[in-house]
């Protein structure tokens, strides 16, 4: 069988495990195997592994190891924020792009007897901090704002939430797992009191991930069992998805430090700007917003996104509509519609996502299939076709 070139730009949907997090992690699927809860020396070594993980993630989000709780990753992270602070009569703000690990959260509390406000956001995606103040009550219990969105990877402003959180003295919870990794990350200039992370979105693996929970602030559990993380997350530990998220934060941090995320925008820049130079009636969704540098989020007016995903990936180029998890949805993204986007145009519109794995040789291969693929499609759409006969 002819092995056909691939090129993977999905990676906000998960991210390959990279060489040395999965070197990290080997000891611990086979004679490190101890229980970190154990007293004796099987116990020990995983436990102290754990901890070292616990003083990576910490630094990489600029906190106390001891307001590092482990989670299964970003889905937990976000409910055990939003449930574990949250009851009956309390009031919420949120905003109308969170990913659905916050929304259903939402939608949860409203079921129990909770008020939830979700702010706008503007055609760039960007929610409007005076919305939030507007929209504050004596009620008000938590703000949960994402720190970047996953569809179109625009950045909230989110320390002048974290400031609005602390002067009406409420909590403020944020999703960032499409910016751990991507973007510095600190809670202190955040000033958020709940922080969610999740590894496969930074090159560790799925399944583990991490919320910090500022000192002092109180959680009800998601589950109940034993003491562990501080009987914050009852569970027997996922060792090795902890450890290699450890050593993707220790990666991620010294890539911050000599500004790769540069590189990373100059890559993504030159992919947005080819496809647009060679496609009319195209454009960026998020555009004149801040965004994280990996992500491009681009509408093809005239096709179908479901069809350009399919015919790229026949010809081994990797990238989607939107969230993973709302793929084969009927329903345009509630991003982009919230974005103002019409619904055709939601529909019509690609998410390109790099990784620490991609090169420029990745980018001139998706150059070469995208123009023409969306010709192509283009061709077969009859409204398409009867516009450009007549003009
Ligand atoms: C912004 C955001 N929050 C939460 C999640 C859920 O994280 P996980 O897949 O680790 O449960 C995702 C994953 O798509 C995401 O993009």
């Amino acid at each position: 069988m002819s092995s056909m070139r691939r090129v993977y730009l999905d990676n906000n949907a998960s991210t390959p495990v990279l060489p040395e997090v999965v070197e990290a992690m080997r000891p611990y699927f086979g004679e490190t195997f101890g229980n970190a809860s154990s007293i004796h020396h099987y116990g020990q070594e995983t436990r102290a592994a754990v901890e070292r993980a616990r003083d990576s993630v910490a630094r990489l989000l600029a906190c106390r190891a001891s307001e590092v709780v482990f989670t299964s990753g970003g889905t937990e992270g976000d409910n055990l924020a939003i449930a574990g602070l949250v009851t009956a009569g309390d009031h919420v703000i949120s905003s109308s792009i969170e990913h659905h690990a916050v929304l259903n959260s939402c939608k949860h509390l409203e079921a129990l007897g909770c008020e939830v406000t979700y702010v706008p956001v503007d055609g760039r995606g960007l929610v409007d901090p005076d919305d939030i103040r507007r929209a504050l009550r004596p009620s008000t219990k938590l703000l949960s704002i994402m720190m970047a969105n996953n569809e179109t990877g625009v950045l909230q402003p989110v320390e002048e939430i974290g400031r609005i959180a602390a002067e009406s003295d409420v909590y403020f919870h944020t999703d960032a797992v499409q910016a751990a990794g991507k973007v510095a990350v600190n809670v202190q200039k955040i000033g958020c009191d709940l922080l969610s992370i999740s590894g496969h979105k930074m090159h560790a693996p799925q399944g583990a991930g991490a919320l910090y929970v500022r000192k002092g602030t109180r959680l009800q559990p998601l589950f109940y069992g034993g003491r562990h993380e501080r009987s914050r997350r009852a569970g027997t530990e996922n060792v090795p998805g902890i450890v290699g998220l450890g050593k993707a934060a220790e990666l991620a941090l010294e890539a911050l430090e000599p500004g790769e995320e540069r590189n990373m925008a100059a890559l993504r820049d030159r992919l947005q700007q080819g496809i647009l130079t060679h496609i009319d009636e195209a454009g960026v969704n998020g555009d004149g917003a801040p965004r994280v540098p990996n992500t491009t989020n681009i509408f093809f007016d005239h096709i179908e996104g479901e069809a350009m995903v399919i015919a790229l990936d026949l010809k081994g180029l990797a990238i989607s509509t939107g969230a993973a998890c709302s793929s084969g949805a009927l329903e345009p993204s509630h991003v982009l519609v919230a974005m103002g986007l019409p619904g055709g145009r939601a529909r019509a519109s690609i998410r390109f996502s790099l990784g620490k794995q991609n090169t420029a040789e990745d980018v001139e291969f998706a150059l070469a299939l995208v123009p023409e693929t969306v010709s192509r499609l283009r061709e077969l759409s009859p409204v398409y076709r009867r516009q450009t006969v007549s003009s």
